[in-house]
């Protein structure tokens, strides 16, 4: 009982400041590495603390290329940045994240700094941002690693094939 109340009131505490402090980027997520051949997942969340939402702008090396503003007539805008194609049908932006999904990865121009910032409404016009960088990892790291694999592959079929024939011939030799 005791615990329980302890905790309401921490909680309570806790959406008391999160009111008081406004606006706050709680978790951006980007892959450090990401293979080319995949989309890529970028993820914002945050917290407007009781402030209303003006806009989520995402940005790659400080070129904007994607903007949400719930409140305005279109409400998604996209820049042409090189390197970025986001995938409108797989992408989700609420107030309270916004998700997008990179498709058509191309190196090295998809790699980069993606940000994300969000900003909301008058009066506060408070402004929260997190930055990522992210590597898209060269084809040609894929083909070392497949031709790789494919030489180990050679190398065991040859060591079996070999055994089998050292065995068959071991086991052929009392018969003999
Ligand atoms: C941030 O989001 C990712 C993916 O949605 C999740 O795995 C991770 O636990 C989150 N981190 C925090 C601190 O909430
Ligand atoms: C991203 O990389 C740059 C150098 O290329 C570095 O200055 C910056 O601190 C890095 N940012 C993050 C968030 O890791």
């Amino acid at each position: 009982m005791f615990g329980t109340t302890v905790v309401c009131l921490i909680a309570a505490l806790q959406i008391l400041v999160d009111n008081c402090l406004g606006l706050r980027l709680t978790n951006m997520t980007a892959p450090a590495l990401q293979d080319p051949r995949r989309d890529m997942e970028l993820h914002c969340r945050f917290d407007m603390g009781g402030e209303e939402l003006y806009a989520v702008k995402w940005y790659k090396d400080d070129h904007e290329f994607f903007r949400y503003t719930p409140a305005a007539a279109v409400s998604i805008t996209q820049f042409p940045v090189d390197g970025v194609h986001v995938d409108r049908q797989n992408s989700r932006c609420m107030p309270e994240g916004c998700d997008l999904l990179l498709k058509e990865l191309s190196r090295p121009q998809s790699s980069g700094a993606y940000r994300c910032e969000v900003s909301s409404e008058a009066p506060a016009f408070r402004l929260a941002s997190q930055t990522h960088n992210v590597t898209v990892a060269g084809e040609i790291f894929y083909m070392e690693l497949n031709h790789d694999v494919a030489l180990v592959v050679v190398l065991i079929f040859l060591l079996l094939t070999n055994g089998n024939l050292v065995l068959q011939t071991s086991s052929e030799l009392p018969e003999a």
